[in-house]
């Protein structure tokens, strides 16, 4: 079983003096939630997401060897303007990384981000984000030890995005990520996110995932005080237990493409992350009166036409709707007639299940 000591390079056989790469890395969707952690992100149950293919972070990482190597150098950009207030995100990842990439102090690094979708539309940009940040700093670790694998090189990028933010590991490499050990998931850890083991029923390929913008407001929880929410929680442990006989059923479901199943699963899992957070203390009400509209009016949607339309929430009120493929234009039809008014400024974003992140440049 991996440990974390095993990402702890050897002596590096090359060495460099700059150079620069962009990755693309994707956002995802869980449907089986993590919430709950122990220290450095290791998670206090498994999790299961899509990964999504429209809603990406770009970043660009260049680098020059420096002369002293006591600090960390960096200059953050934002769609190519300095951003002062990204930088303590950043140095942190810097921080909770530099024993597992010992060059990180050897270089000046200008990192230039973008996201593909609005930075205020209260989609989370640190999943994508941080493993954007990760896979470039492999890139680089690659030229200085030339002889790593591709599977090192993707577990150990999901690894240090872990670091970066839990969910970030799951926005690697594959459609369907999984992260955190379970029984009957082979080859799961703690430490990073792998690919979905098994085939995958085509009922799920392309699987589409609209993103209804319910509130683009500041997140009224910071995922950190939410998972802290868990320690002590009171039904915490039933919890973490419920999380693996999801995780369960879900791999039978992927497997045998029974949507009606896959929809009681995860909206299940959607609603239980915000009982968690309504049975806290301090306790928090994330969802919005028109999530629950939205929430309704696909539950009317379904009995009426049985249409297998279902959504799921991340930790906001944000809605997405989840559908097969072959149902999306009556879906689309129903969402512009019936939801599109609950959106703030009717705003929403189509996505679908995508492969993961991509290296864009390498110079
Ligand atoms: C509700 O990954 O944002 O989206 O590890 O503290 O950075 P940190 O938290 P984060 O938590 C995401 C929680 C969630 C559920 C999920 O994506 O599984």
């Amino acid at each position: 079983m991996a440990k974390a000591a095993d990402f702890i390079p050897q002596k590096y056989s090359k060495t460099l003096e700059s150079g620069s790469f962009t990755w693309s890395a994707p956002s995802n969707i869980a449907l089986v939630k993590y919430w709950g952690k122990m220290e450095d992100q290791i998670p206090a149950n498994p999790s299961v997401s899509f990964t999504l293919n429209n809603c990406k972070t770009v970043t660009t990482v260049s680098f020059s060897k420096k002369e002293d190597g006591a600090e960390f150098s960096f200059d953050l950009l934002f769609e190519g303007q300095p951003k002062e207030d990204f930088k303590p995100k950043i140095l942190k990842f810097f921080e909770r990384t530099v024993d597992y990439l010992p060059f990180l102090k050897d270089f000046h690094f200008t990192i230039d981000t973008k996201n593909t979708f609005p930075h205020s539309s209260g989609i989370a940009s640190s999943a994508s984000g941080m493993a954007a940040l990760a896979l470039n700093f492999m890139s680089i670790e690659k030229l200085l030890n030339p002889e790593m694998t591709a599977e090192y090189f993707n577990q150990k990028a999901s690894f240090l995005a872990r670091l970066g933010s839990g969910s970030a590991c799951r926005s690697v490499k594959g459609k369907v990520v999984v992260w955190g050990k379970h029984a009957e998931i082979e080859g799961s850890s703690d430490l990073f996110g792998v690919e979905f083991p098994e085939n995958i029923h085509t009922h799920f390929d392309n699987y589409q995932d609209t993103i209804l913008l319910v509130d683009k407001g500041e997140k009224q929880v910071s995922s950190t005080i939410g998972h802290d929410l868990m320690n002590g929680h009171p039904f915490a442990e039933r919890r973490f237990e419920k999380a693996h006989e999801n995780l369960s059923k879900l791999k039978t479901i992927l497997q045998n493409g029974d949507i009606e199943e896959f929809i009681k699963i995860v909206e299940s899992e959607a609603l239980t992350l915000h009982a968690m957070m309504m049975t806290s203390l301090p306790y928090f009400i994330l969802m919005k009166p028109n999530t629950l509209e939205i929430i309704n009016k696909i539950w009317k949607f379904r009995n009426e036409t049985k249409i297998p339309v279902c959504f799921t929430l991340d930790a906001g009120a944000n809605v997405h709707v989840l559908y097969p493929e072959n149902v999306s234009v009556e879906v689309l039809q129903f969402i512009q007639d019936e939801l599109v008014g609950y959106c703030q400024n009717g705003q929403y974003i189509c996505d679908r299940v995508g492969d993961g992140s991509q290296l864009i440049m390498n110079n």
